[in-house]
């Protein structure tokens, strides 16, 4: 038997070797960093378009159920309730020119509400329009000059954000790039701009306005983003992530100095990484703002990448931004700070000081970072590529709100994380059809739904899915703060007050004892599967892995085996099949101190060899298998390697 063990590990260690050929595609068993689950199927697609779309952008209005995407000359209405279109606009592009490149398109950019209505933008063949959208839809839409508002070209840098009836915009002014930067380009009050020395080689992320309940001339609009790093040294890197803020009520300088520029902008390193390690990770990727009804706890998460491998979130809140910008000095300025304090909001900026605008001209960069929350280090650092991230806030059954991270990757899935706290725990991992890019991502909060964009259809996400298994353990493992259990419906579902549920720890202890575990035995127990095996054969059994923070074993009377993982699959083999291994397997997880038999089976002894060459394929977790080894090429491969 102790031959049969060494032979048993020298064949997992070369199998693995083989089982780690797409490791990308399916987490490690066991290990608390990968998603809990990959559940299918759970996306929903809600509209195909016609033609695949390079580009597309949503604005999601929560009052009206309303959803408007914008692609390549149109502009949809959906009601997000049953997603059927309500409206379309054909936008193609107007005015009699020739375009430099053919199709002459009208690439959708930027789509905002402003003063009630809905105003849309696109390249319009390189000379960018907007447009307001008729409330009636006989009347056509009324168009104005777009430059500074929509890029040129889709794939160029740019973000707007409409407020109190005001668009602010960045984006470039033609096809080069060139004059890209922040301004307040159209509304009731004065269009506004940055001094060319502020930033360098800026690529903007996102922007907001922070609303002060009982002192709205104090608010700040933020603009985050990244710039080309004023420090050369050959170990710095190339790129530094920012943050800068201007005042609401800024109408520029007066008459002789600082005419239509911000009288108020100042900008600070945003820090994400190990500062005691000096490892950073520096370039912002994307950015949501979580607002509370209180603006100093409203929370900025953020995605950075870096030159080395991962992806990290890092969590701010606009407190610790506005320390930074109200304590501390001005970089490179040394003399005494005047009053008024340089980025103060003063309601007519034109009478400020010429003392303090020079120091916001010259010397915008505070001193002070803004380091994130968490004891200055990441929420978390993944390996994973994230792309996108958006949050929702969801009360669970304890009537405490918790915050879900919405995270898409570069490969077109989709995590679904729990702040627990200090920690992340990665609930579910959506599973791509394809490798298709994320175009863009929109929350439905009240609906608990996330509006996915692909280039080919609208998807969407039930963030309110509960389909984790039949016993309350297995709901409240998940951890998921929208589902909880429920001891009338025995079931687990949309969370209600009094339900069982353990987002923080996912301890499934508070589950009533006597349940769902003697239940699970009696069933698998009842019904293993049972398979005829002769002797001198290689054989495996499978089981399906439920959970990929469970820890997986065999048991086979008093023997326990290791689980191989196989993708989605936890396998036991048997290289020649003898007297002794004939019997009952059980397929045992485990996870906090849950364990349950997950299959079963009986093999039993058969005297003529049996050659089945059945189709089956190891992702289909839903039906354990049992059967010679050699059926399956990868496993043959595996063989191979074991004679080697
Ligand atoms: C997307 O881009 C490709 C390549 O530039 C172009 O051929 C195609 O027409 C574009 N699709 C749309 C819908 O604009
Ligand atoms: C959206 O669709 C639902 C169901 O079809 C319907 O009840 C609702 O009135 C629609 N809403 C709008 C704004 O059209
Ligand atoms: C980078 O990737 C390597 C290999 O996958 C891994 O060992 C290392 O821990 C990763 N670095 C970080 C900081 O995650
Ligand atoms: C705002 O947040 C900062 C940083 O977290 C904190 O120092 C400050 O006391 C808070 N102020 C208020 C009014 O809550
Ligand atoms: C202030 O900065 C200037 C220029 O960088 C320098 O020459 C001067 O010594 C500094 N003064 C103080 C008090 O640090
Ligand atoms: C991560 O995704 C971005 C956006 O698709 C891409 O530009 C970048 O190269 C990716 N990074 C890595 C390390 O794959
Ligand atoms: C296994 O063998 C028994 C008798 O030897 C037979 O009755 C049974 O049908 C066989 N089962 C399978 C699954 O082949
Ligand atoms: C399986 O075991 C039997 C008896 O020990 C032996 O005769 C046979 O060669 C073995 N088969 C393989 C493929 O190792
Ligand atoms: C998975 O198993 C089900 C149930 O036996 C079967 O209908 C389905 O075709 C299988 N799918 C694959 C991909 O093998």
């Amino acid at each position: 038997m102790e031959m049969f063990i060494l032979v048993y590990i020298c064949f997992a260690v070369k199998f693995n070797l083989v089982l780690s050929l797409s490791p990308e595609d399916y987490p490690t068993l066991g290990s608390k960093k990968a998603p809990r689950l990959l559940p299918k199927n759970i996306l929903k697609t809600v509209f195909d378009y016609q033609e695949a779309q390079n580009y597309t952008v949503f604005l999601y209005k929560q009052d009206h159920g309303e959803v408007y995407a914008g692609g390549t000359n149109f502009v949809l209405r959906l009601n997000t309730t049953s997603f059927q279109i309500i409206e379309k606009h054909d936008l193609n592009t107007t005015g009699s020119l020739e375009c430099e490149e053919d199709p002459c398109q009208n690439v959708i950019t930027v789509i905002e509400e402003l003063n009630d209505g809905v105003f849309v933008c696109g390249t319009n063949g390189h000379r960018p329009q907007c447009w307001t959208l008729p409330s009636s839809p006989n009347s056509s839409p009324q168009s104005s000059d777009g430059s500074e508002i929509s890029p040129v070209l889709y794939s160029q840098n740019f973000l707007s954000l409409a407020v109190e009836g005001d668009l602010y915009a960045a984006a470039p002014f033609d096809r080069n790039g060139r004059s890209l930067q922040f301004r307040r380009t159209a509304g009731r009050r004065t269009r506004v701009s940055m001094y060319n020395n502020w930033v360098s080689e800026p690529t903007f992320i996102g922007s907001s306005w922070v609303k002060r309940e009982n002192d709205p001339d104090n608010e700040k609009i933020y603009v985050f983003f990244r710039e080309k790093n004023s420090d050369t040294n050959p170990e710095a890197d190339h790129w530094i992530s920012r943050v800068a803020r201007v005042c609401k009520v800024d109408e520029g300088g007066s008459k002789r100095f600082f005419q239509n520029m911000w009288t108020t902008f100042i900008k600070a390193r945003l820090v994400c990484g190990f500062p005691e390690e000096s490892l950073y990770l520096n370039r912002l990727q994307d950015i949501y703002v979580l607002h509370d009804r209180n603006w100093n706890n409203t929370r900025v998460y953020a995605i950075f990448t870096s030159n080395w491998n991962s992806t990290a979130v890092c969590i701010y809140t606009i407190g610790m931004i506005e320390d930074v910008f109200e304590k501390s000095t001005f970089k490179g300025y040394n003399k005494t700070i005047p009053t008024p304090r340089p980025g103060h909001c003063i309601k007519n900026s034109r009478t400020i000081p010429l003392a303090t605008v020079s120091v916001v001209k010259d010397h915008p960069e505070m001193a002070g970072w803004v380091h994130s929350v968490h004891y200055n280090t990441p929420f978390y650092v993944s390996s994973y590529n994230y792309t996108k991230i958006t949050v929702d806030q969801v009360r669970g059954a304890d009537n405490s709100v918790y915050n879900v991270l919405l995270l898409a990757t570069d490969s077109g899935k989709i995590h679904k994380v729990l702040e627990a706290g200090p920690k992340p725990v990665i609930i579910l991992e959506t599973q791509p059809l394809s490798r298709s890019t994320i175009l863009s991502i929109k929350l439905d909060s009240k609906k608990r739904k996330l509006v996915v964009g692909f280039p080919d259809s609208i998807k969407t996400m039930d963030l309110q899915r509960c389909e984790y298994g039949s016993s309350c353990q297995d709901c409240v493992l998940a951890q998921d703060p929208y589902c909880s259990w429920s001891t009338d419906m025995f079931q687990c579902t949309a969370s209600a007050l009094g339900n069982i549920q353990n987002v923080m720890t996912g301890n499934p202890n508070i589950c009533p004892s006597r349940d769902s575990k003697l239940r699970h035995r009696r069933e698998a127990q009842t019904s293993p599967f049972a398979h005829n095996v002769s002797l001198g054969v290689p054989f495996y059994l499978s089981c399906p892995v439920d959970s990929y923070h469970a820890e997986y074993r065999w048991k086979n009377g008093h023997h326990h085996s290791p689980c191989l993982q196989m993708r989605s699959q936890c396998l036991h083999l048997i290289p020649n099949m003898t007297q002794d291994d004939y019997g009952t397997y059980e397929c045992e997880s485990q996870e906090q101190g849950y364990s349950k038999v997950v299959t079963a089976y009986l093999l039993k002894a058969q005297d003529i060899p049996e050659p089945r060459m059945e189709e089956h394929s190891l992702n289909n977790a839903s039906q354990p298998v049992a059967r010679p080894w050699l059926t399956l090429g990868l496993l043959s491969a595996a063989l191979q390697l074991w004679h080697l």
